[in-house]
C-alpha cells in the first residue's frame, strides 16, 4: 500500500499579518515537492490570508466546535473555518485535551462535524510521560483512538497523528523502535476497525520533529508524515522536513 506522505504545520497560538510571508515560501516549497502533500493549520484568524498565501500548501484549522452554530461564545464552527478558506482542521491535540477537558466523544463529534462542512480531518492522539513510564502507552492509545475515531472515519478524509504529550515541545521524541511499535499498533487497530481501508488511512508522528530527524522518522514503517509543531513556523526549518518526506 503506497500511502502519499502528508506533513502539516501546526501554527498554534502563533502568527500575525507579517508571517504571512513564510506561508507563501512553504507554500513555494511544498509546490516544489508535488509528491508530498503539505499543510499549515494557521490561528483561525489568518485563515482567509493564509489561503491567499497558500501556494502548493493546504489551509487548515486548529480546532472546531461539534455544533454548526449557538451560543458558544468564542467558538467556531467548521463551516466557519471552511468559508475562510480551511479545507482541513485538527481536532484532539493534547493541548486542547489538556487545557479545553476535551473527552474522547467530543473530539469524534468534532472530527464528524469537520467532515460535514467539507473539511478533511487530523485526529491526534498521544499519552502523557507518566503512561509512557508505566509501561501502558500501547494500550492507552489505542483506547483513545478506538473512542476518538467517529462512526463512519474514511482514509479519504480522515488521518491520525500520532503525538506523545512528552514529546511535544520538549525536543525528545522516542526511539525509532518505540515509534514503530506504536504506529504498528495503531495500524492493526485501524485494520481491524476499517478492514482495507484502515491499510489506507495515514499515520502521522508528531512531537519535537526537526529538520535533523524528520528523514529518519519518516522511514519508520506506518509513518506516513509529520505534525510539526515549532519547526513548522519558517521555511528554513519546515522546508527540509517536506524534502525529507519527499
Ligand atoms: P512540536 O513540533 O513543537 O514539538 O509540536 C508538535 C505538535 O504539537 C504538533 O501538533
Amino acid at each position: 500500500m503506497v500511502r502519499r506522505k502528508l506533513v502539516v504545520g501546526n501554527w498554534k497560538m502563533n502568527g500575525l499579518r507579517a508571517h504571512l510571508p513564510q506561508v507563501a515560501a512553504i507554500g513555494a516549497e511544498a509546490a516544489s515537492h508535488p509528491q508530498v502533500e503539505v499543510g499549515l493549520c494557521v490561528p483561525a484568524t489568518l485563515i482567509s490570508m493564509a489561503a491567499e498565501a497558500r501556494g502548493g500548501a493546504f489551509i487548515g484549522g486548529q480546532d472546531c466546535h461539534a455544533k454548526t452554530s449557538g451560543a458558544h461564545t468564542g467558538c467556531l464552527s467548521a463551516q466557519m473555518l471552511k468559508e475562510a478558506g480551511a479545507t482541513w482542521a485538527i481536532v484532539g491535540h493534547s493541548e486542547r485535551r489538556a487545557d479545553h477537558g476535551e473527552t474522547d466523544a467530543d473530539v469524534a463529534s468534532k472530527a464528524l462535524a469537520a467532515h460535514a462542512a467539507g473539511l478533511k480531518v487530523i485526529l491526534c492522539v498521544g499519552e502523557s510521560l507518566e503512561i509512557r513510564d508505566s509501561g501502558e502507552a500501547v494500550p492507552f492509545v489505542l483506547a483513545q483512538l478506538e473512542a476518538s475515531l467517529p462512526e463512519g472515519a474514511a482514509a479519504e478524509w480522515l488521518s491520525i497523528a500520532y503525538e506523545p504529550v512528552w514529546c511535544i515541545g520538549t525536543g525528545r521524541i522516542p526511539t525509532m523502535d518505540q515509534i514503530a511499535e506504536m504506529h504498528s499498533a495503531i495500524r492493526a487497530a485501524l485494520i481491524k476497525r476499517l478492514g482495507k481501508d484502515g491499510n489506507a488511512m495515514r499515520i502521522l508522528y508528531g512531537g519535537s520533529v526537526n529538520a535533523a530527524n524528520a528523514a529518519e522518522v519518516f522511514t519508520v514503517a506506518d509513518v506516513d508524515g509529520g505534525l510539526v509543531g515549532g519547526a513548522s513556523l519558517k521555511v528554513e526549518s519546515f522546508g527540509p522536513i517536506i524534502a525529507a518526506a519527499a
